[in-house]
């Protein structure tokens, strides 16, 4: 791919629980061009979030990579030290948008402090005079629509979108390529919906940034992604442009099939299930071969006990999945 900015190839990350190991990325291999927005989706659970703070190389707690690769703008992010990737890569090359982030602000901090703590986590100290970070937490204030007396504000003062605004502005100002964004819209109400979204669409273009958009609402990733990432119990299950998964054609695997069915904007066929039955498998112990298949309506005895390799089957669409590899036209007749 032209341009690619970040390369994953088979990054698996557990988490190692007093069970067990929970297998939340089970080799996960994707690429993001420059200026591209890949858009992630999947049911609650299926390892979206991980695979984000993954790519921070920050998994929470009893979470490590076990191995695969993260390749960042030519420096390999697995394995390195922790000082490098705090003061290198966290925030000053790719940032998060943490799910939830804006309910979770210091209520003890003015948005001027919780700027600089960022600021002061994720610089070589002293690369910046405090009058030059000054500046920036003004200009990136500014750039997220809030008037400047914000920075000396304390969270509570602030309505949900303002306080998105500020946690945008604090995955911004350190200038980083690549963002993710988890959920950034999901708990707030349909209008400020809309507004942030257009605000990330906005800074997008501005700032030439590149997305990884985390959302369980497929309508939103059609409006926002150029490609998407279907994940399925810590795999990915299909990757797709806009076109391939929400066009004419239509997605290749069943379970993206199953959550257009179940988005009822996009939803072609109405008198399909609207629901998807069943629930993503416990990461703990996954099934055997396709781990879709216990909820699958096409799975046979080969899916139930060898995994799909995930295949390209068109320019730029690739599938794991035995029927579709097999007939890649037998949902589209
Ligand atoms: N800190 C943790 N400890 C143990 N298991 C976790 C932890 N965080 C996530 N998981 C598990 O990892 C899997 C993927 O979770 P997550 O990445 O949060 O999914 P998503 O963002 O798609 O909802 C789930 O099975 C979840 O229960
Ligand atoms: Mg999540």
């Amino acid at each position: 791919m032209p341009d690619t900015l970040l390369s994953v190839r088979d990054l698996k990350l557990h988490y190692f629980t007093s069970k067990g190991a929970v297998r939340a990325l089970d080799g996960v291999s994707f690429d993001l061009a420059a200026g591209e927005t890949l858009g992630l989706v999947g049911e609650s659970g299926c390892g979206k979030t991980t695979t984000g703070v993954a790519l921070l190389n920050m998994p929470s707690p009893p979470g490590r990579i076990v191995s695969g690769s993260i390749m960042l703008d030519g420096a390999e992010i697995v394995g390195m030290r922790d000082r490098e990737l705090r003061t290198r890569v966290r925030w000053s090359r790719i940032s998060m948008v943490f799910q939830g982030a804006m309910n979770c602000l210091t209520p003890v901090y003015t948005v001027r402090a919780l700027m600089m703590e960022t600021f002061k986590a994720h610089t070589v100290t002293s690369r910046l005079e405090n009058a030059e970070a000054e500046s920036l937490l003004r200009h990136y204030i500014g750039l997220v629509g809030l008037p400047e007396h914000i920075l000396g504000r304390y969270p509570h003062e602030l309505s949900g979108g303002m306080k998105q605004r500020v946690v945008i502005a604090i995955a911004l100002f350190l200038e980083p390529k690549v963002v993710i964004m988890d959920e950034p819209t999901t708990a707030l109400d349909v209008i400020v919906q809309a507004q942030i979204l257009n605000l990330i669409k906005v800074l997008k273009r501005d700032l030439n940034l590149s997305y990884i958009f985390i959302t369980h609402d497929l309508a939103t990733e059609a409006e926002v992604a150029d490609r998407i990432m279907v994940m399925y119990a810590g795999k990915v299950a299909e990757i797709g442009t806009n076109q391939q998964i929400f066009g004419e054609k239509g997605p290749l695997h069943p379970y993206t099939q199953k959550l257009l069915n179940a988005t009822p904007r996009l939803r072609r066929k109405v008198s399909e299930l609207a629901f998807i039955p069943g629930a993503p498998p416990d990461l703990l112990d996954p099934p055997a071969g396709c781990r879709f298949s216990p909820r699958c309506p096409f799975a046979r005895e080969k899916c139930r006990q060898v995994e799909p390799p995930i295949t390209r089957l068109e320019d730029q669409h690739e599938v794991a999945c035995w029927k579709a590899m097999e007939d890649p036209d037998y949902a589209r007749s």
